[in-house]
């Protein structure tokens, strides 16, 4: 399962949901195994994670180029591996050929869009759009809507997932509603992650939200976010699940 994570406005929640959806599946054993790729310069998923030995590790822009390129091991978090950031990305080959690191590849995106971002939204299985529901997370879909028309992506796999929510707020309600009846269950995913502080902090430890804060809701969505995706997963990917 290739999942990228992609939304041209920034602080939506993209690098949160790309680091914790990976230790979701993994705490959940739905995945064998999950690659990060961190392809935005700016590096957040790479900070997010405690630090890796990367001697012998590859980095972004050489998983891009390179098939024998091996992702670091994220230590103590069994099964999970990064290709750090890097800023020196490659303009890429119209398409994509990384290597099969993983059953489940996870790709962190920088905010905007570039001939990088369609290769990526090509390659990938699903394109995860994480959007705060508000007028601007509105406008955000309706473009990423009109690129993917633009280069001839297959708009069925697109997946929208409401971040910082909160369902007592009617602005929030309503552009949920909104999404619900422009794009059905199947693209709008029934799971919401709810607003929490406890999300930064995780991420200001190195931990995910789910070591960090179990009880927190967010950890909870998380995990059902994980449960979704991968019920979404190809076939021979069903021999990872548990
Ligand atoms: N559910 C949430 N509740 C509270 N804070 C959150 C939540 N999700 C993300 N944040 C916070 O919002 C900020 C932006 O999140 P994040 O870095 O994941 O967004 P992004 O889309 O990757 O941003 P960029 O476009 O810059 O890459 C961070 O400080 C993060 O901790
Ligand atoms: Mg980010």
């Amino acid at each position: 399962m290739k999942i990228v994570v992609q939304n041209q406005k920034g602080g939506v929640g993209k690098t949160t949901t790309a680091r914790n959806l990976a230790s979701a599946l993994l705490h959940q054993r739905l995945a064998g195994g999950v690659v990060l790729a961190d392809l935005d310069p700016q590096g957040h998923l790479t900070a997010m994670l405690p630090q890796t030995d990367t001697t012998a590790a590859a980095d972004a822009a050489q998983w891009l180029c390179d098939a024998a390129a091996r992702p670091a091991p994220v230590p103590g978090e069994a099964g999970l591996a990064l290709f750090r950031a890097s800023d020196r990305l490659p303009l890429p080959a119209a398409d994509l050929a990384m290597p099969e690191a993983a059953p489940w590849v996870i790709v962190d995106t920088a905010p905007g869009w570039s001939d990088l971002t369609v290769a990526l939204c090509r390659w990938a299985d699903l394109v995860l759009c994480p959007l705060e529901p508000d007028f601007l997370g509105l406008s955000g879909v309706a473009r990423l809507f009109e690129r993917f028309t633009e280069h001839g992506l297959a708009h069925d796999r697109l997946r929208f997932l409401l971040c910082r929510h909160s369902a007592r707020l009617n602005l929030h309600r309503d552009v949920q509603a909104r999404l619900h009846e422009r794009f059905g269950a199947g693209q709008l995913l029934p799971v919401t992650i709810s607003n929490s502080v406890r999300i930064s902090e995780s991420a200001g430890f190195g931990r995910s939200v789910l070591a960090h804060a179990p009880e927190c809701a967010c950890a909870a969505e998380y995990l059902a976010l994980a449960r979704v995706l991968a019920g979404n997963a190809p076939k021979q990917d069903k021999r990872n699940v548990a």
